[in-house]
């Protein structure tokens, strides 16, 4: 309703946004972003190519101005992600199979990231999809010229410089129990008997409307049951544009579904959103026909699954 409070101000566990320093421009933007949710992961901002585009002088200022947005409004910071095969600066791309050098580059850019960023973000994602469809090492840069070694060691590195962060490894299509999350499991079962300081699981939750797996809570729970946390870190929930309403409807059985599960596992500290609105959502551009999938439209109204996420909270 026109008065009713934002969705922070239900929610027990953290509810947080992706958002992108290309639309701070935008009251209707800032003023969502800014009463909905009280946690902000940068969509693209904190990623290696925008911070280390430049060998030589790492860039902050987009960061930063996200973060400053982040701390006006009270908010958490998810950090969003040191190692992902889709944010290579092109100069970290030229050294595929000289091992020194890019294990150097690589040590190089979380120390300094993480130190730059110390203490203010509560969780980062120190690597980032890393898993195949399949249950297999995906095959990067990073896998063929490091082999798995490259994933321990970027822990251990953004621990050295950030002991105030809960350390994430982060995929999608690990919802449910499949080949692909359990052979992240077998992965964090692994990383925790070599000691490796790794903290949490993030389950993106770039879904389809109407094909959110039953099994989300349960297969949480076990990632949980290691004695780590875990978040529900990217939800958005794609239709096949232009939405209908019976999609609608689904989408917002979906979005509860989503929330509920969190709220079923104890150890799941919250749900992050992948945008503000329709309008800047990532979904068209890499999902072509399809769309629609916050929260909120392309005119920042509220969807049936605003309401149906703030009945869950
Ligand atoms: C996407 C952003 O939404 C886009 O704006 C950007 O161009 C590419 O990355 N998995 C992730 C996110 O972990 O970082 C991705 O974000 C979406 C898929």
């Amino acid at each position: 309703g026109l008065c009713s409070a934002g969705l922070r101000d239900r929610a027990s566990r953290k509810i947080g946004v992706a958002l992108s320093h290309l639309h701070l421009g935008s009251s209707q933007y800032q003023y969502i972003a800014g009463t909905e949710f009280n946690s902000m992961t940068a969509e693209w901002q904190m990623k290696w190519d925008p911070i280390g585009n430049d060998p030589n002088t790492p860039n902050f200022a987009w960061a930063e101005e996200l973060m400053s947005f982040a701390a006006r409004h009270n908010q958490s910071v998810r950090g969003h992600t040191f190692i992902w095969h889709s944010a290579v600066p092109t100069w970290v791309q030229a050294l595929e199979n000289n091992a020194p050098a890019l294990q150097a580059a690589i040590s190089s850019f979380i120390t300094s990231t993480a130190t730059h960023f110390r203490g203010r973000c509560y969780e980062w994602d120190v690597v980032n999809e890393v898993i195949e469809g399949d249950g297999s090492y995906r095959n990067t840069i990073f896998y063929r010229t490091l082999g798995t070694t490259y994933i321990a060691d970027a822990f251990r590195l953004a621990r050295a410089a950030d002991p105030y962060a809960k350390l994430f490894i982060n995929d999608y299509n690990i919802e449910g129990v499949n080949a692909k999350s359990n052979a992240l499991y077998n992965l964090v079962v692994s990383l925790l008997a070599q000691g490796v300081p790794i903290d949490g699981v993030g389950f993106q939750g770039h879904f389809i409307v109407g094909q959110l797996p039953t099994d989300f809570a349960a297969n949480m729970q076990r990632f949980a049951n290691l004695g780590l946390d875990v978040s529900i870190t990217e939800l958005d929930i794609r239709m096949n544009l232009p939405p209908t309403a019976a999609n609608l409807q689904q989408q917002a059985v979906d979005y509860a579904n989503a929330f509920r599960a969190c709220y079923q596992v104890a150890r799941c500290t919250g749900v992050t959103v992948w945008g503000v609105t329709d309008l800047y959502s990532w979904v068209p551009d890499f999902f072509p026909g399809q769309g629609a999938a916050l929260l909120f439209d392309e005119q920042y109204a509220t969807k049936p699954a605003y309401y149906s996420v703030e009945s869950v909270l």
